[in-house]
Parts: structure tokens; sequence; C-alpha cells
């Protein structure tokens, strides 16, 4: 599974990319927003640190916009992936850009029928949220075995991009079920490398070690 990280903050981009574990990164306009800075510019940036794809998502929510926005991000670098709501203005755009060569990642996905159908328009990534149907009670990790599972039947090319993963079991399950990508918020990679024996191991390593040399 390929590990993405879902943040616009260069400074947690540079950490995790140096722990050698980014495969790539997402990011939206609400992430965009809270580093205070353009979209351009956090892109331009993002590209500079991970050889990896990199969504920029469209704030249009028509398709000749989206289309426009996204091949001026495109341009950017060749491994931008413009990022798509899931509406029929999106499905649009993304036929067009994904005929155009430009992958897409069709995002805002909270159902199996939406993932076909942004798989059928031609969709890189299809992006499911499983934290946000969790929040509503309902089960966002099944989500991702019904795509799982439809993806497959079909052999569509798209990859399932979990999203909206708030913990380290969201990740543990998504590897279980064949993901391609989970995307992680810096903190949940943060939780996922981190477990109490680790340390108190490498404590009582090093505890033993410094007794026995001051000896
Ligand atoms: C995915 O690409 C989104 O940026 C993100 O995972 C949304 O997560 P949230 O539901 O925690 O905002």
């Amino acid at each position: 599974m390929k590990i993405f990280i879902d943040t616009a903050d260069v400074t947690e981009i540079r950490e995790a990319h140096a722990w050698g574990i980014v495969d790539g990164v997402t990011t939206n306009p609400s992430l965009v927003a809270k580093s205070g800075r353009s979209l351009e510019s956090v892109i331009n940036e993002i590209c500079t640190i991970v050889d990896g794809p990199i969504s920029a998502e469209v704030v249009s929510v028509d398709a000749p916009g989206m289309v426009e926005e996204g091949e001026r991000l495109a341009a950017i670098q060749a491994n931008v992936v413009v990022k798509v709501p899931m509406i029929p203005a999106g499905l649009k755009a993304t036929k067009i850009l994904s005929g155009r060569g430009i992958p897409v990642n069709v995002t805002l996905i909270f159902s199996p029928a939406q993932a076909l159908l942004a798989a059928k328009a031609g969709a890189t990534y299809a992006s499911p949220f499983v934290g946000r149907l969790d929040d509503i009670a309902e089960d966002g990790m099944g989500l991702i075995a019904q795509i799982v599972r439809i993806y497959n039947n079909y052999d569509f090319p798209t990859r399932v991009l979990v999203a909206s993963v708030r913990h380290p079991i969201h990740f543990v399950r998504a590897a279980e079920l064949g993901a391609h990508v989970a995307t992680c918020p810096f903190s949940v990679l943060q939780q996922i490398m981190k477990h109490p024996l680790t340390d108190v191991g490498l404590e009582r390593f090093l505890a033993d070690y410094h007794k026995a040399t001051q000896r």
C-alpha cells in the first residue's frame, strides 16, 4: 500500500518525507487555506520535496472551470494530480482531463456507486472518506471493502485512495483490505510508527549499556 501524507504544511511534509515513507501528497482547499498560502505556491514547493503524485484540488464547480484550473495545476509539474469533487461536473472534467493524459483524483466519495462512476469516467484515483462516514455512524472501512471488490471484479485501473483517515486502525484495515493508497495526516503517521514497547525496550537497552560502560 502506498502512503500519502494529507497536508499542505511543508514542514510536516519535509519531516515525514525524511522518514522515507512518503509516496505522495494530498491537499484540499481547507488544508491549503490553513497553510495561509496560495494553492500554486504551496503545490510548487511540495513538488520540490516529493517526487510522487501530489493532489491539488480545483475550486470551480462547473466542468469548463475545473478543466481550465486542472490544466493550470497540471502544468506546475508532471506529478501533479488534479483533484475534482464527485459531482456531475467533476465526472465531465475527469473524462476530459484524463483523455488529455492528466491524472485525476475524484474526491468526496461516500458510496460504492460513486466510486464505480469515478472509475468509469477515467479517474486515476478515487478517494472515499472513511472518517467522515464513521462520524455519521456509517461503516467507512466497509465502503473500502466494497470498492476494492468492485474494482477487482472488473479490473478497473483506478486506485482506491483511502481518505479522511483518522487513526491507525483505519490505516491497518486499509492495508488488510488491499486498498492501493492511504492518505494520512501527519499526526496519524506519528501514531502509526509508535509502540510503547519500542520506547520501553530502547530505554532498557540504553540504560543497560550506559550502566555497563560506566563500570
Ligand atoms: C483527502 O484527500 C482529504 O484531504 C482528507 O483526507 C479529508 O480528511 P478529513 O475528513 O479529516 O478532513
